[in-house]
């Protein structure tokens, strides 16, 4: 399947037809039903002691497998169709990397009762990323770093999008509107019609909406891919799952995703060079770094802003009153998704709490000039949607001013 990089830039969305090959569909339906009927059995058994039987399936206005969680050999198919070439190969092809790897596999799902539309958003968070205009840019100027997909496994138009949002913020209108009637059609909005077995993939900063969360039967696949050794720093960049699943995998497919955690790890390890090259002030070892992290020239500030926000995580994570908080607490204090926490706490070990405080005052300028900037636009950032006025990188601060700064 041939796709086009610049149709992803220029829309945002690429509609594809038939990305699971018809005499696929109907054994993926059954293994993924399968996969359904054991996550519910072990939602049943996580229930809290105020929720019904089910326990999310019931509760949930659109219950989230996260399908290689519950996979076994008979269902491998399912996370084996994640490495296909209709899906890794062509977000592969889009994020024009030279690798790729998934980052989510999950399975959206109808609810037990009708909890009707969601609300209009972009999947990513300028206050806790970096500023909006900043992660757009980045994309429209190199590539994108990551891409989602939703590949029904039955006729499904629930999703919505905005073509091209994601070339610039919210119009006043738009914000206007998220602000105060997020759940109802949107000027501009269309809905992404797929017939089973389509895809449509996507940058998750296009403003998008589950327009109807309803009893009818959704089994829609969801994905995410990040490139590895592309021109941008991803920002989505961690997996959302571990190597145990692959025991039930073919050797072949186990083998794919053990090398794409060895990617991961070696950027890891790219990252904390990085870093000590930032705590000993060492201009040429950074930008080394740097340069390997974002090979494109342009918009390389962006990812400078991503590696001071881990740098912050890690700080918190070394905090000695954190590290004696429950894993719950653990994870919101860093506002992590449960299924790739580990990975922070995994990078965090690298560094001792007296590096970590030291790499931050390193970032500390940088941290201040993106604060003062969040503060004048947005003063009430408990809201995601004016989260989203957080637009301006901060003015005249380049990757020089950057190291500059680390003498202040
Ligand atoms: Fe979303």
């Amino acid at each position: 399947m041939k796709v086009n990089p610049q149709q992803l830039l220029d829309d945002g969305y690429i509609i594809l037809r038939q990305v699971i090959p018809p005499k696929q569909l109907d054994e993926l339906r059954d293994s993924f039903e399968v996969l359904v009927e054991r996550q519910k059995t072990v939602w049943a058994r996580e229930r809290k002691p105020d929720d019904p039987p089910g326990g999310a399936w019931e509760t949930s206005a659109q219950p989230r497998v996260f399908f290689d969680e519950v996979v076994n050999e008979e269902t491998a198919n399912a996370v084996e169709f994640c490495l296909h070439e209709n899906t890794l190969g062509v977000s592969q092809q889009l994020m024009r990397a030279p690798e790729a790897a998934p980052t989510l596999m999950a399975l959206m799902c109808s609810p037990v009762r009708d909890h009707g539309p969601a609300s209009w958003h972009r999947d990513i968070d300028p206050v806790g990323q970096a500023p909006l205009r900043g992660m757009q840019m980045d994309i429209l100027k190199n590539a994108s770093g990551y891409v989602q997909w939703n590949i029904p496994l039955y006729d499904d138009r629930v999703f919505w999008i905005v073509p091209k949002s994601h070339r610039r913020p919210n119009t006043p209108a738009e914000q206007h509107h998220l602000l105060t009637d997020a759940r109802a059609p949107i000027p501009g909005g269309i809905p992404v019609e797929l017939s089973a077995g389509d895809g449509v993939v996507y940058t998750h900063v296009l403003l998008h909406w589950g327009s109807n969360y309803s009893t009818r039967l959704r089994r829609t696949i969801h994905l995410g891919y990040r490139a590895f050794g592309g021109d941008v720093y991803p920002m989505g960049d961690h997996f959302y799952w571990n190597l145990g699943f692959t025991k039930h995998l073919s050797q072949r497919s186990r083998a794919r995703f053990e090398h794409f955690f060895q990617l991961h790890q070696q950027q890891c390890d790219l990252i904390e060079s990085t870093f000590r090259a930032i705590l000993n002030r060492d201009a040429d070892g950074f930008l080394n770094g740097l340069v390997k992290l974002h090979p494109g020239t342009e918009e390389r500030m962006v990812c400078v802003v991503y590696l001071s926000k881990l740098a912050d995580k890690t700080r918190t994570l070394k905090n000695p009153d954190i590290i004696n908080l429950s894993l719950e607490e653990r994870i919101d204090a860093i506002s992590a998704h449960r299924l790739s926490f580990y990975l922070f706490e995994d990078f965090a070990r690298r560094f001792s709490v007296k590096e970590a405080h030291l790499l931050c005052e390193r970032f500390s300028t940088l941290f201040e000039k993106v604060e003062t900037e969040r503060v004048q636009s947005v003063p009430d950032a408990t809201s995601r949607v004016r989260r989203y006025q957080l637009t301006q990188m901060p003015a005249n601060f380049d990757v020089e001013d950057f190291i500059h700064s680390w003498d202040a």
